[in-house]
């Protein structure tokens, strides 16, 4: 029989994804679409990475690599995690995958059995839910009671004798807030105490403005056996089509037990791909300051813009490149008012429910400043019946009602 495995009738599609994907295809109809909908920074590759690839490319020696990476990029990968984090590890502790997406889900495929429960916050990555569930396991949300964080409490009453991995993804994609010093400390030991993995999801790590900083797990860690860092080069260096991330752990069993899958599912990584990110990685680093320098200039014209929209909850993206705005006010369903924005509008933005919070809309700042004041002025026009009824999008001028 033709039939599909019941694994996957239970997952989704990426929200975000099926955004891009219309998005892309408005634009390419000739539709003015502005996207604020998108996790993908629009500033070009390091030359370092450029060269890097043209040099492995002209060698004509592209083969397969190491199942776990080339030792040239998990040497680049322990620098930077003695750089950032102060810990000094091995080759044997790192695993580069194909993003940290599939070292992610290389970790929960590891570690999961049927009935496992693992545990994160809300607002969370759109994926997590789905990934937890394609590796049999149960994803327990937790929501804030207000703002858009849990405490420490809450997070620690959500764990039981069946949770085996705590995730936390920080500064976090929607929300763009930093989990304090004292959260990231008590987690730490909690997850100790109890022998739970602890996935930090550290892709944005940083992207942090106004001297703020992402508390470093490691300087809690006793033993980090049960502490996994994922990380990778999309969003710090502009790199999403290399496809590169990474893994780094203290426990080696772990890291070879994620190796095997990867060695069973892609069997290794690009080529090409794993040149061009050790040349990021090892190269010169001022583009992190430049890129955060940028992002912070369109995070205050975003709050600006969006100051100007009655009715909208804000809170201050400390770091990576979204706002999670609560648009409650004009509809709940935040599906229908994304839905609405794009076709009233042509703006594309993600409905907080993909995120596990509805009423809210997600922002990027990423896209470049005059779309950024394009899209928000759209947006208020749309919704905001205080806004003058007129507008142009494009070469058209367009009414309200
Ligand atoms: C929170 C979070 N984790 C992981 C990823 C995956 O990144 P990569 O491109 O390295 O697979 C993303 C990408 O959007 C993300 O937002």
């Amino acid at each position: 029989m033709l039939t599909l495995s019941k694994r996957i009738a239970q997952i989704g599609d990426s929200p975000t994804l099926k955004i891009n994907a219309t998005a892309r295809a408005l634009k390419a109809a000739g539709k003015p679409v502005i996207h604020l909908g998108g996790g993908e920074p629009t500033y070009p590759a390091p030359q370092a990475t450029v060269e890097a690839i043209i040099k492995k490319a002209q060698s004509r020696q592209i083969k397969y690599t190491p199942f776990s990476g080339t030792m040239e990029l998990k040497q680049a990968v322990l620098h930077y995690t003695q750089r950032y984090y102060g810990r000094t590890f091995e080759p044997k502790n790192v695993l580069i995958s194909a993003g940290a997406k599939q070292a992610l889900f290389n970790f929960l495929m590891a570690v999961v059995e049927p009935g496992d429960e693992v545990v994160f916050p809300a607002p969370y990555w759109v994926s997590y839910p789905e990934m937890v569930k394609l590796a049999g396991g149960t994803p327990v949300i937790v929501r804030p009671t207000k703002g858009l964080q849990v405490t420490f409490e809450q997070m620690q009453n959500a764990v039981t004798p069946k949770t085996k991995i705590i995730l936390l993804n920080s500064p976090c994609n929607p929300s763009g807030q930093i989990y304090s010093e004292d959260f990231v400390r008590r987690l730490v030991s909690l997850a100790e105490e109890k022998q739970i993995f602890l996935g930090m999801d550290d892709i944005y790590h940083q992207l942090v403005f106004d001297g703020a900083q992402t508390p470093n797990p490691c300087t809690y860690a006793k033993e980090g056996k049960n502490l996994v860092l994922l990380n990778g080069v999309s969003k710090l260096y502009g790199l999403t089509g290399l496809r590169i991330g990474w893994a780094v752990s203290g426990n080696t069993d772990l890291i070879a037990a994620m190796g095997k899958i990867q060695g069973q599912s892609t069997s290794c990584n690009s080529d090409l791909s794993e040149c061009g990110a050790a040349a990021a990685l090892e190269g010169n680093q001022d583009c992190i300051q430049d890129l955060c320098r940028v992002l912070k200039e369109n995070r205050n014209i975003l709050l600006e813009e969006l100051s100007q929209i009655p009715f909208i909850r804000v809170e201050k993206p400390q770091g990576t490149f979204y706002s999670f705005v609560d648009f409650s006010h004009y509809n709940t369903d935040s599906n229908a008012l994304a839905a609405y924005l794009l076709e009233k509008a042509l703006v594309a933005v993600v409905p907080g429910a993909a995120f596990g919070a509805e009423g809210y809309l997600r922002i990027s700042f990423c896209a470049d400043k005059n779309a950024i004041i394009e899209g928000v002025r759209r947006i208020r026009w749309a919704l905001d019946e205080t806004a003058p009824n007129e507008i142009k999008i494009g070469d058209k001028i367009v009414t309200r009602n």
